[in-house]
């Protein structure tokens, strides 16, 4: 259960500390074997530049200890069909201005797509209209002019929008709000969620219209995490992350075994991540099956 994953994961980041903190120890051993040598001898240049090395060892070995890193894993309770999504001549304007027209596309469990281009080009909207009427989300007829979409056996769906507004009801606490997705999961689960995402005890406490941009998107990730979907929907999910944010959440969704729809402008998720890549240009959707990389050296 999730207490056990909380207890793997603060395993495996102690484990991980512990390693680097070894090597490190390791290499400041080594250094002053060499100063104990040669301090009396004529290799006086050469005896004080391990000797700054050592204390540049010394104290990024403190400041790393330090560093707080978030445990980013996502789980599915089960896997879906292996059709995720079947969508057909999907169209959606506002007003004059077309933004999808025509779409189509069948995603297969387990495909990563990143869905990249500039801004204002349609990648929102594109993910509202095809989340407009699917498992485990409220309808939104509105966010779709035509075209199915049929989502796949057994899909379950984790949303992180690029608009939070709303989306985290006010007037009760973190806690008690990430707890209503699993009302069976015990306060160790959703404190260890909590604890993960670098929520202290007392910070999982605070009212949720008190929660910072940056707060607010580490506690949609408690959810998804909490939920266990099959299928992950992110729209430009670091915009309030820091490094260490994104790094955790790179890594989790290289692991994640489900289906995945990304929008993002950070270089390393699309490449390292996305298997798959949809390009809006501002006129059509380009459609590639491979990485960033190779969809880039298709082009030239
Ligand atoms: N609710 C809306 N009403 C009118 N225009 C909208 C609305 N939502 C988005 N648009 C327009 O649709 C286009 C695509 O927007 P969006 O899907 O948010 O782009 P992206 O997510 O790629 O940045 C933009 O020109 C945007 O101004
Ligand atoms: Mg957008």
């Amino acid at each position: 259960g999730g207490y056990d994953d909380m207890v793997i994961a603060k395993t495996q980041v102690r484990t991980r500390v512990e390693a680097d903190n070894a090597q490190r120890e390791k290499k400041i051993s080594q250094l002053q074997d060499f100063i104990a040598r040669f301090s009396a001898g004529t290799r006086a240049s050469q005896v004080m530049s391990r000797k700054k090395e050592v204390e540049r060892l010394q104290t990024t070995e403190l400041a790393r200890s330090n560093i707080q890193r978030p445990y980013i894993r996502f789980a599915m309770n089960r896997p879906s069909g292996r059709v995720a999504l079947k969508a057909t001549g999907i169209s959606k304007a506002f007003g004059d201005l077309k933004v999808v027209t025509n779409f189509d596309a069948l995603v297969n469990r387990g495909e990563k797509i990143v869905l990249v281009g500039r801004n204002g080009l349609g990648k929102t909207t594109m993910l509202k209209a095809l989340l407009s009427d699917a498992p485990n989300l409220p309808p939104s007829p509105g966010d779709i002019d035509a075209g199915t979409v049929k989502w796949g056996h057994e899909v379950s769906i984790g949303y992180f929008a690029q608009d939070h507004t709303g989306v985290i009801r006010k007037g009760m606490t973190a806690v008690a709000w990430l707890h209503q997705f699993d009302p069976d999961a015990s306060r160790q689960d959703i404190h260890g969620l909590l604890g993960q995402m670098l929520f202290s005890g007392e910070e999982g406490l605070k009212p949720t219209e008190a929660l910072s941009g940056g707060e607010t998107a580490r506690l949609l990730f408690c959810r998804i995490m909490l939920q266990k979907p099959n299928v992950i929907v992110l729209d430009e999910p670091t915009n309030h992350l820091d490094l260490e944010s994104i790094n955790a959440l790179n890594i989790a969704l290289q692991k994640y075994d489900g289906t995945v729809f990304l929008v993002t402008h950070d270089e390393d998720l699309m490449e390292e991540v996305g298997t798959r890549v949809w390009h809006f240009d501002g006129r059509t959707i380009q459609d590639f099956k491979g990485t960033y990389d190779e969809y880039t050296a298709s082009l030239v």
